[in-house]
């Protein structure tokens, strides 16, 4: 049994606007999700269509093998936290989090347990009494992840929740919501724009692109294994080239491109893939090493070579800026002692060398 399954999900907007896409999604009992993609992309519609605030134009919501698709909000085991987080300006920190429960018509005492014990876990008590206005922007994040949690939800809903806040204070937040959840065994299922909260709290990561599903995966499979041309730009930093398909076996793939023959492991189904067919190969910048033309690395390795055109530092860190031909420049990040005393430096020929089974190869269409 699924916590959470989505089939063929599909949403259109009364105007016409395709939202999302027969999305299919299946999510284990306490299986933190994240979903990812540029603005635009479907991820609240979705979010919204599993809490019932949106109507569902087509598939089914299954969660714990029950059909919710039709299911009124109140009724569903869900319970959503919002970037503006929403809380009612006039009632206090206490009141705030025992208002769901009474919405729900939980008798008193049994509402006044859960809301003392969610103020324990929290470390909500010295603010139990304040009003929004007096809280600071963590506070806020808190209570309204409070709230959230005191329904006892079977699926948190999270929509950027932590979009509001100051960078420090982001990642602390993020650190501490991911021990909650695996403390609590929960499922969540959590929205955000910026890729690397995604992958940092992901079990897994849905990628969206336009109301479609371009990949779902573990946060370094992902990472390292593109399936689709979207992915491999909008996720990590890689360096693609384009070219043909030429061959491709189970491990490995090898495209034509203008630079030569580049190998990568596919992460398409090789068996069905036709030769010809548009390709890339993509490497993840953290294995791509910049090196003097015809240095030598160990074992077998694909290379490109380009001119110099700009070196810049910050700190430690230098950018090196490769032009390798008309249409393709690349910068790449390193580190000062692998430039100084090489030559690497403006004008200077380089190689860009990495392990072919570091790389990808994706197909284009
Ligand atoms: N109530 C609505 N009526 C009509 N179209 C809508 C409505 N809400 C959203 N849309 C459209 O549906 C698409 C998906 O919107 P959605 O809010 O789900 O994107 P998102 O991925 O959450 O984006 P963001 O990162 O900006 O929050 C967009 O094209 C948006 O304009
Ligand atoms: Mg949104």
């Amino acid at each position: 049994m699924y916590d959470l399954e989505l089939i063929k999900l599909r949403k259109v907007y009364p105007g016409g606007t395709v939202a999302v896409q027969a999305f299919d999604l299946r999510v284990e009992k306490g299986e933190f999700i994240s979903f990812v993609g540029p603005s635009g992309c479907g991820k609240t519609t979705t979010l919204r269509m599993i809490a019932g605030l949106e109507d569902i134009t087509d598939g089914n919501l299954i969660i714990r093998d029950k059909d919710f698709t039709r299911v009124p909000a109140e009724q569903r085991p869900t319970a959503t936290i919002f970037q503006n987080y929403a809380l009612f300006p006039h009632m206090t920190v206490r009141e705030n989090l025992a208002f769901g429960l009474e919405v729900r018509k939980a008798p008193a005492a049994d509402t006044k347990r859960r809301v003392d014990a969610i103020i324990e876990k929290l470390e909500l008590g010295a603010v139990a009494g304040a009003r929004e206005r007096s809280l600071s922007g963590g506070q806020r994040q808190r209570v309204a992840l409070a709230r959230g949690l005191v329904t006892e939800p079977d699926i948190l809903l999270l929509d950027e929740p932590l979009g509001a806040l100051d960078a420090n204070l982001r990642k602390s937040i993020q650190e501490e919501l991911k021990i909650l959840q695996r403390e609590l065994g929960i499922t969540f299922v959590f929205v955000t724009h910026a890729q690397a909260e995604a992958l940092s709290m992901g079990d897994r990561v849905v990628v969206m692109n336009a109301g479609v599903v371009e990949q779902i995966s573990a946060p370094f499979e992902l990472y390292t294994r593109p399936k689709s041309p979207f992915v491999a730009r909008f996720i990590g930093r890689n360096k693609i080239i384009d070219g043909t398909l030429t061959e491709a076996g189970s491990g490995a793939a090898t495209v034509k491109t203008r630079f030569g023959a580049l190998k990568g492991v596919p992460t398409f189904d090789a068996s069905a893939a036709q030769t010809g067919a548009a390709a890339m190969v993509v490497a993840p910048s953290e294995y791509v090493s910049v090196l003097p033309t015809g240095a030598p690395m160990e074992g077998e390795t694909d290379s490109v070579s380009g001119e110099v055109t700009a070196l810049d530092a910050v700190g430690q860190v230098v950018y090196v800026s490769v032009r390798l031909d008309d249409t393709q420049s690349v910068r790449l990040e390193t580190y000062r002692e692998k430039v100084s005393g090489q030559s690497i430096a403006p004008g200077a020929q380089v190689d860009l060398r990495w392990k072919p089974e570091r790389a990808s190869v994706v197909l284009a269409a």
